[in-house]
């Protein structure tokens, strides 16, 4: 197949090979102790004075937001006892470790014994649960760009629900880790360079792409994979709250872009493809966790060859993209210029989630709020 190479990897993710592990080491968190962090947003706010909520399925979801509302305070068992490390031994006991059966010997993990496995354990939960909460944040305010931005009042109107909804997201999981967990990490460089593109790209529909699709996309199945993993009654409640809206969200996207992808023009179509290129890469990148390696005071690089060499591993790596990328062929993204965009994700390894279930209409098998409240009236 004729694929265009006009914009190399290199332009798009600042290295040749995706898989350059000095390339992805070398991105580093450089403000860690930073209070704040500014990031100039470019879009235009735009007033529409057609009230008409002509669109159908956004409305819908609309409705359905309103009332799916939780509260983070009161519907979640905040009073569960966690002992940490008991439980990060009780889920490796549970889920067939990652490593659980790999020969050590000559690697920099060699020497680790149950202690340095349940410190990695502890570590590995504060570093995820640190990089959902300040994702959350990265969300709460591309959902308050979409607000301003989007043209369509019905999408304001939903989007105005998310807005609450990722407050509280970003709420339950700080109070998660202030009460419950044992230390927080500032946010991984891959991730905040992806939400700074993000929120700083002037077109309203690239912060749906980013964010609805992409991220949300992987949280979704990265928050799943969680709930499966986790022996943990109150995370268990917290992720499967947090998952039904997430669904809805990324519903928000799948069904807004669709409208407006059908009128771009194919350089335009292009450009979006790239850009779910490298919020792909970004997030993959993430997933390394090399602060986690180098909290541990292990050789990085050489963890991360070990990790990489897990036979879980494509597996597990593959697995977080089982969102995006039917997504993505449902936006006609797969397979538009040339299938530029099937090639990358083969290249990643993830194209095989192409026909697994789109996000357009999951979030109504996945409104837990609404289970969980028909069963409490019976
Ligand atoms: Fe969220
Ligand atoms: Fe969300």
């Amino acid at each position: 197949m004729a694929i265009d190479q006009t914009t190399s990897h290199h332009e798009l993710i600042g290295r040749d090979d995706v898989n350059d592990i000095d390339a992805i080491l070398a991105i580093t968190n450089t403000d860690v102790d930073e209070a704040a962090h500014a990031v100039r947003a470019e879009g235009d706010a735009i007033f529409t004075w057609d009230y008409e909520q002509s669109r159908t399925a956004l409305h819908r979801l609309y409705e359905k937001a309103k009332t799916s509302q939780w509260n983070g305070t009161t519907d979640l068992p905040w009073d569960t006892e966690v002992d940490q490390e008991a439980v990060v031994a009780a889920n490796q006991a549970q889920n067939n470790f990652l490593y659980e059966n790999m020969d050590m010997t000559g690697t920099v993990l060699e020497h680790w014994g149950d202690k340095e496995w349940i410190e990695f354990g502890v570590q590995s939960q504060n570093w995820t649960l640190s990089q959902f909460m300040h994702g959350e944040q990265g969300a709460l305010i591309c959902t308050a760009q979409i607000v301003e931005t989007v043209p369509w009042i019905d999408a304001k109107y939903y989007a105005s629900t998310q807005v609450m909804d990722e407050a509280r997201h970003v709420e339950v999981f700080s109070r998660y880790l202030d009460t419950k967990l044992s230390g927080h990490y500032p946010i991984n460089a891959h991730l905040k360079m992806l939400l700074d593109d993000i929120i700083s790209d002037s077109r309203w529909d690239m912060t749906y792409l980013g964010m609805q699709v992409m991220v949300e996309g992987l949280a979704l199945a990265a928050f799943g994979f969680m709930h499966q993993m986790s022996t943990e009654p109150l995370l268990k409640q917290l992720l499967r709250y947090v998952m039904s809206d997430e669904a809805r969200h990324v519903a928000f996207g799948v069904l807004s872009l669709q409208e407006y992808y059908a009128q771009l023009s194919a350089p335009e179509i292009r450009e979006r493809q790239e850009f779910a290129f490298e919020a792909a890469v970004r997030m993959r990148d993430r997933f390394l966790q090399q602060e986690v390696w180098e909290r541990m005071g292990v050789d990085v690089k050489g963890a991360i060859k070990v990790m990489m060499s897990a036979p879980d591993r494509p597996i597990f790596q593959s697995m977080l993209f089982s969102k995006i990328v039917p997504n993505c062929k449902k936006l006609g993204l797969l397979d538009a210029a040339d299938g530029w965009l099937r090639e990358k994700f083969t290249e990643l390894g993830v194209i095989q989630f192409e026909d697994a279930m789109d996000t357009g209409e999951e979030y109504e098998t996945l409104d837990e709020v609404a289970k969980d409240r028909a069963a409490a009236a019976v």
